[in-house]
């Protein structure tokens, strides 16, 4: 079964373990220079970096979640106000993608977007980043291509 936990600093740290096992740094988070793979900076400004956008309410720009796959920790999903919208974001571990998460967290995320009385969700990715523009494209987001820049909007209407 497929759940968002809320971030609180307990799910941080499953996060960073399901991070450092199973997804690329420059994947999702900020790059730190420095040798590759998780080096200690890198692992703590992954925690830095979800503290000041989630965690911390003085800086918090953003709700995050733990995707929790039968209670493990697979990835993270999140929602960012941008004016009367939300910007969507998700990542999942190497192992944990292609077998439909990330359709189930896109559909879990809309809902919260809605329930959240957001007019609007968007999301940007690549050109080359299939999986991502098909999850965008399956909830009926429209997609527009500017180079390698790919920004997916779709309107939520105010019917709640
Ligand atoms: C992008 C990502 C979230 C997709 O999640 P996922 O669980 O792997 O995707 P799903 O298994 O739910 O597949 C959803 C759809 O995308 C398609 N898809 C998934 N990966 C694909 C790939 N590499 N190439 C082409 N299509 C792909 C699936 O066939 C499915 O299509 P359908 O709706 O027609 O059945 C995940 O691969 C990931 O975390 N990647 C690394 C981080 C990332 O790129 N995040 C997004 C940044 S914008």
């Amino acid at each position: 079964m497929i759940v968002l936990t809320p971030l609180d600093e307990a799910a941080l740290v499953r996060l960073l373990e399901a991070a450092e096992a199973g997804a690329d740094p420059l994947d999702v988070m900020p790059p730190v220079g420095g040798p590759p793979g998780w080096t200690s900076a890198r692992r703590d400004a992954f925690l830095a970096f979800h503290r000041a956008r989630c965690l911390d309410p003085a800086t918090a720009v953003e709700r995050t979640w733990v995707i929790d796959a039968d209670g493990v920790a697979v990835g993270a999903a999140r929602l960012e106000s941008h004016g009367d919208a939300v910007e969507a974001g998700i990542w999942l571990a190497r192992a944990a993608r292609g077998r439909g998460i990330g359709k189930q967290v896109t559909a879990l995320l809309l809902a919260e977007a809605r329930a959240s009385g957001a007019a609007g969700l968007v999301a940007s990715t690549t050109v080359d980043n299939r999986g991502a523009q098909s999850l965008l494209a399956g909830i009926g987001a429209d997609l527009t291509v500017d180079g390698d820049e790919v920004a997916a909007d779709l309107r939520l209407g105010r019917s709640r």
